[in-house]
């Protein structure tokens, strides 16, 4: 296997990596466990992950937890979620915090269960001085329900009459004090966005990786970053 850490040029890192979990249920049933097991899993592959990207001096990581489509998994699978980011917030809030990490939440915070909230936001708030590396959760996040909720946030604070542009909706974005997404990484095979960060993907670099994230390692991120500097982006020039 190729050492992709020491290919990777420090000085031409993406600025922000958006990852898709996918695969977590696959996992499971290859392995004829229930489904959370693989949940389960795919949440302990998130610390290392986390460090990868430190180790080479990535700035942002965007992890899709939980989506705004997700509800109408069944109510243990749903739950059993939920339990999962309270024992990762809880556990692992010190080391994040003494690792310099800021955690940061995209999406909708109505819904989410009670104790769940109050975790993400005493996360946000004792990691808020940090800035060496922004995770940010998307949990209960959906790229429409985004762009409406900034459309709506921008009509609230216009003063004149004038269109819209790009930027007021940048702005409006949860992720107005993040880059736009440099490299996007789906694991598990699949090849959709599934309403990830639509706005934020506009010049992407798209990776997918037929690995299930539960499977999913350290070097699995070196070689999407070299795979992301191997590619030209052009941004609609030539
Ligand atoms: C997609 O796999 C994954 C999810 C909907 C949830 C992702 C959640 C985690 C990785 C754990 C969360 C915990 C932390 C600490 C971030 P799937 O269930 O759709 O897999 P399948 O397509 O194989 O069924």
């Amino acid at each position: 296997m190729k050492d992709y850490k020491k290919l990777i040029d420090p000085a031409a890192l993406p600025k922000h990596i958006a990852i898709i979990m996918d695969g977590n249920g696959r996992w499971a049933r290859k392995k004829s466990l229930p489904r959370i097991e693989g949940h389960r899993k795919g949440a302990d592959v998130v610390e290392p992950v986390v460090d990868a990207a430190l180790a080479v001096g990535v700035k942002a990581l965007s992890l899709y937890a939980f989506s705004t489509e997700n509800w109408i998994r069944p109510d243990d699978e749903v739950s059993g979620l939920w339990t999962l980011l309270d024992i990762y917030f809880q556990m692992k809030l010190e080391k994040i915090a003494a690792r310099g990490i800021r955690i940061k939440h995209s999406g909708s915070l109505d819904k989410i269960p009670t104790d769940t909230r109050l975790n993400i936001l005493n996360a946000m708030d004792r990691t808020s001085k940090n800035s060496r590396l922004v995770l940010n959760f998307c949990l209960n996040y959906g790229g429409r329900q985004e762009i409406v909720n900034a459309v709506n946030r921008w009509l609230d604070s216009r003063e004149g009459a004038s269109p819209v542009q790009e930027a007021d909706i940048g702005k409006n974005l949860y992720t107005s004090d993040l880059p736009d997404v440099d490299l996007m990484i789906r694991t598990s095979g699949e090849y959709r966005l599934s309403n990830f960060l639509l706005w934020q993907l506009a010049y992407a670099e798209l990776v997918f990786l037929d690995v299930l994230w539960p499977d999913f390692r350290p070097h699995h991120l070196y070689k999407a970053i070299w795979m992301f500097q191997n590619r030209e982006r052009r941004y609609g020039g030539i």
